[in-house]
């Protein structure tokens, strides 16, 4: 099939476009590069021999995203491209919905108008609210803590009725946990701009030298020792996941968890990284970060059963390679 990776120079949207390109699709990318880097498109060509069609588009902009489907053929597209800033998205909602929401509707406009049958989107467990885990597909969803993840609910929302209302698309919603790890290759992995939000590129920094410490938010939850609990999934098992849903999807809404079911602690994965790759990672406890909540995994079991994907690298192998990565980044 042709599938448009929208983001696909991004963190995940790369990975995906790896693993596509090994399934013999053909894949067109939009990425308007606020998050990611031009260089990732020669690091694709490496890796897989092919290099994709690319355009540097914002996917907001109605006028270029046609222009794409007026010259290509697409089958299916695969939205990344957002926004995903979870702090940042307090200090600019409007930014967040602007961006996140208006590009989802031009892209499901041009999905109705030219025929395309099958839209992959990507959503996150956050809009799944602070209940009890493991959470599962069927859960009603509660209010989310943040823009950032209202943007991917009504996202969800928008994507649901635009198929309902046309029996050709098929859509699934594929809501991931705490995406970590990086290609084999070391080539491609999470590469974000100024200081890392979230934990793992972190961690990779300070053990590269170019932070000092990593600031361990609370140790006072009800976990197994007191810090966070997420489930983290690594990349390439995520991407995965996303030609599952692509291929296999023909009709309707499906949801689907991509998570492992485990749930690690900030602790657990800190210890992790300094044993698998023998170096140290200073770290001190601070106080709670405003807004996190103490434990969230999955349930992927309807993962399992309706796409016969499951996530199996382990956070050895995500520790080992995100870690690979950063020494290679530079
Ligand atoms: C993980 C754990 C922190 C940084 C967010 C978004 C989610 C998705 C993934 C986009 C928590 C702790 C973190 C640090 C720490 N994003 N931590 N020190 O918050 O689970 O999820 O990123 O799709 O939508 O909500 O990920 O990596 O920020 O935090 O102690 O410097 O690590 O408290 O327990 P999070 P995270």
């Amino acid at each position: 099939m042709n599938i448009l990776v929208t983001g696909g120079l991004g963190f995940i949207g790369s990975h995906t476009v790896v693993e596509l390109i090994k399934n013999n699709h053909t894949v067109i990318i939009a990425d308007n590069l606020i998050n990611s880097k031009i260089e990732v498109l020669d690091k694709l060509s490496t890796i897989t021999g092919i290099r994709p069609t690319f355009y540097q588009i914002d996917v907001t902009d109605e006028q270029a995203v046609e222009s794409i489907f007026n010259n290509h053929k697409i089958d299916g597209v695969i939205h990344f491209a957002g926004l995903k800033a979870v702090g940042e998205s307090v200090e600019k909602p409007l930014q967040y919905y602007y961006n996140n929401l208006v590009s989802t509707m031009v892209l499901s406009k041009m999905c109705v108008k030219y025929g395309v049958g099958k839209f992959v989107f990507s959503s996150s467990a956050t809009v799944y609210g602070d209940q009890l885990s493991p959470l599962k597909e069927d859960m009603e969803l509660k209010q989310t803590t943040n823009p950032y993840g209202e943007t991917k609910a009504i996202s969800e929302r928008i994507l649901t009725d635009t198929a309902n209302a046309n029996d050709g698309l098929a859509v699934s919603i594929l809501r991931y946990f705490n995406p970590v790890g990086a290609h084999e290759s070391g080539l491609i992995g999470e590469d974000p701009n100024g200081i890392p939000n979230n934990l793992m590129p972190f961690v990779t920094k300070v053990a590269k030298g170019q932070l000092s410490k990593l600031s361990v938010f609370g140790n006072d939850y009800d976990t197994i020792d007191g810090t966070g609990v997420r489930d983290y999934i690594h990349v390439v098992d995520l991407a995965k996941g996303h030609v599952k849903a692509i291929e296999k999807n023909e009709s309707g809404v499906k949801i689907y968890n991509l998570g492992t079911g485990q749930g690690t602690s900030v602790l657990e994965l800190v210890n992790a990284f300094m044993k698998a790759n023998n170096i140290e990672v200073p770290y001190e406890i601070v106080g709670r970060r405003p807004g996190d909540i103490g434990s969230c995994f999955a349930d992927p079991s309807k993962a399992e059963q309706e796409l016969g994907w499951k996530a199996d690298l382990t956070i050895e192998d995500m520790v080992q390679d995100a870690w690979r990565f950063e020494m290679n980044n530079k």
